[in-house]
This record gives structure tokens, sequence and C-alpha cells, in this order.
């Protein structure tokens, strides 16, 4: 074998160890970098006679090209290589079993407030959104209980400084602001109309969302809901509360074997005032009265506060329990439970 072919050789061979990249970057300075072998071999034709040359020449020609085609057989084995180990590195098990994704739900809670929007649109009320952190001027002082008012002890809550009409200061403790801030807005709309002397429409809205007390026990949360209602127009009574929150109830819990109690009470924006409580006359809870909203007349302070005349435009409002309402039509007896966030708990109401 003449010296080229060993030389061919033994770049193959030295290709052929090369493990990495690296290792075969350097076998192949070895051949063909500036003080390779090859490149040596170039040089030392410089006293060869021009016939001589032209025939070395070519043979090193031929010996370099076989040292390249090794060099990129190489290279592309060991890319090839490194493409299987990363393939098997990141190999998908198709025969394991799937992971399912767990099936979300509505909160029992949220399926009782849509629920009541649903009953009480279909008896032609709007449905109203009002902002948790309010404004003592919203949550009291606008429903005729001033600063100074007993009833304001019953409500106790997160405060801070301030409290204009624009600036919240409280954790609202009902949703009772609902009330003037739905009708002062609603009263804006139609002002034209009252300032020409001209009836408006009729305000009838409820207003459900959270509400906070300091309060805490099976039956109380620091956190709970509320679901507002009020309407107001030029002839609504008392008789048309009834008829409402009969018809309400009576539909919320599918039952015609219900009646309901208007029990005397005391709310300072409302005059007369009412403890609405229901009765099941069948069914595990049968003969207990149950409480489930506070209700009344809008008083006409309240009623001065939307901008109405107390003397022209009259209605009622009721404020009721969505959490209690809940509780009654599942049968849950704590009230904690909702709020825990306990997946055993929440998924049997999917
Ligand atoms: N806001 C009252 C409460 O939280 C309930 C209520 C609403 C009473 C509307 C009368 C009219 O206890």
């Amino acid at each position: 074998m003449n010296e080229l072919d060993s030389l061919v050789e033994s770049a193959q061979q030295l290709f052929a160890q090369a493990v990495t990249p690296a290792d075969l970057e350097n076998a192949k300075a070895q051949f063909l970098g500036k003080s390779g072998r090859v490149t040596e071999l170039m040089k030392g034709m410089a006293q060869l006679s021009v016939e001589e040359k032209k025939s070395r020449g070519a043979a090193i020609n031929v010996a370099k090209q076989a040292i390249e085609a090794a060099l990129t057989a190489r290279r592309q084995a060991l890319a090839d290589a490194e493409l299987q180990t990363q393939l098997k590195a990141e190999a998908l098990d198709v025969s394991l079993p799937g992971r399912r994704r767990g099936q979300g739900g509505l909160h029992p809670v949220s399926l009782t407030l849509e629920r009541i929007e649903g009953i009480f649109a279909s008896m032609g009320f709007d449905v109203a959104d009002g902002p948790e952190i309010e404004s003592d001027w919203f949550n009291f002082t606008a429903l005729n209980t001033p600063e100074d008012h007993p009833a304001r002890s019953m409500h106790d809550t997160f405060y801070v400084e301030g409290g204009t009409e624009t600036a919240p200061n409280l954790l609202r403790t009902h949703t009772s602001p609902m009330q003037v801030r739905y009708a002062v807005q609603h009263v804006k709309k139609y002002q034209a109309l009252l300032d020409a002397g001209q009836s408006m429409p009729e305000i009838r809205v409820i207003a459900p969302g959270r509400t906070y007390r300091v309060d805490s026990d099976a039956t109380h949360s620091p956190m709970f809901h509320q679901c507002e209602g009020i309407w107001i127009g030029e002839n609504v009574s008392f008789k048309d509360l009834k008829v409402v929150f009969t018809d309400f109830c009576r539909t919320f819990f599918e039952s015609d074997d219900l009646v309901l109690r208007f029990r005397p009470s005391f709310f300072p924006f409302t005059e007369p005032s009412a403890e609405i409580d229901i009765q099941f006359q069948t069914g595990p809870l049968a003969g207990k009265w149950l409480e489930v909203a506070g209700s009344g007349q809008v008083h006409p302070n309240v009623v001065r506060n939307m901008g109405l005349d107390p003397e022209k435009y009259i209605g009622f409002a009721f404020g009721m329990g969505p959490d209690r309402l809940t509780m009654l039509r599942y049968g849950v007896n704590d009230l904690r439970l909702f709020f825990d966030g306990d997946i055993r708990f929440l998924s049997q109401f999917q």
C-alpha cells in the first residue's frame, strides 16, 4: 500500500473513533489543518519538477478528496446519532392511558344566582351589578341611616377614612346600596320626561352580589351573597311585593306547597318593613318557618335620594340571601362548606 493510501486509511480510522463533533474536528485538523499531514505533503512538492508536480499533485488531491469524503460521512453519522438519541429521549409512549381533563362546573351559589336572575327576568326585572367596595353614602346615609344611627352597628364591616358619594370607603354590608345607585341612573335617563311633568318607566331591577360583615359561624360567613330587588312606580304596593315574592319562591323551589309569612320588622330604609319567612307543607323541612328575606315599602327619604318625589313614586324593596336559598334547596346544613373550596363537596352539584 502506498504512502497516500495509508494516509487516507489512518484518517478514516481516526474519524471513525471520534464520538463527538469536537473529537471529529480535532481529527480533521491533523489531516487538513494548517500544519496537517495533507498540507505538509503539498508544501513538500516545492522542490519537484513541473512534471513531477503534476502527477504528485493529482495523487495528493485524490487522497485529500477521499479524506474529505470520510469527514463528511462521519459528520453526518454523528448528527444522525445525535438526532436518534434526542428522539429516544423525547419519545412518547402512545400506549399509556390518557389523562382526562377534569370537567369544571358552576358553584352551587352561582347556580342559585342564575336561577334567581332567570325567574326575575321572566317577571320583567332588569339585572344590575354594583361595586363591592362602596361609600358609606350609598351603603348607609342614602338609605336613611345617618352616621349616628344604631342600625349601623349591626352592619359592622371593614372601613377606611373618607367616603363621599364618589369615594368608596367600606366593604358593602348589603346589596341595598344598589337601590339608590340604580334608581339615580334610571332617573337621569328619563329626566327630560320628568321635567316635562310626564311619567317615567317603572324601576324594576334585581342586584345580586357579594356582601361583607364581621360574622362567622355555621350560618354566617364574613363574605356572603345577597340579592336586592326593587320595584318603584306610581302605583306599586305591598300587594305587588307579596305576589312577586310568592311567585318567585314557588318557582325557585318548584313547589306550590309553600306558604309565605310577612313578619313585621324594622329597616331604616323601608316603612313598613317585614321579614319574609317561608314554610314548606311537605318534605323534610315541612312545618318550619324559614327566614329568607328582608323587605318593605321604600322609605320616602330614600325615594327622595333617588331624585324622585315620594308623593308620586312609591314601591317596595327586598333583600334575600342566595346562600340560604342554596342551603334550603340542596339540604346543606353548614354555610361554610360553600366557601371552603373542597372539590369533593362542590362536584356534587354538577
Ligand atoms: N338590606 C337588608 C339587610 O341586609 C335587607 C333588606 C333589603 C330589607 C331591602 C328591606 C329592603 O338586612
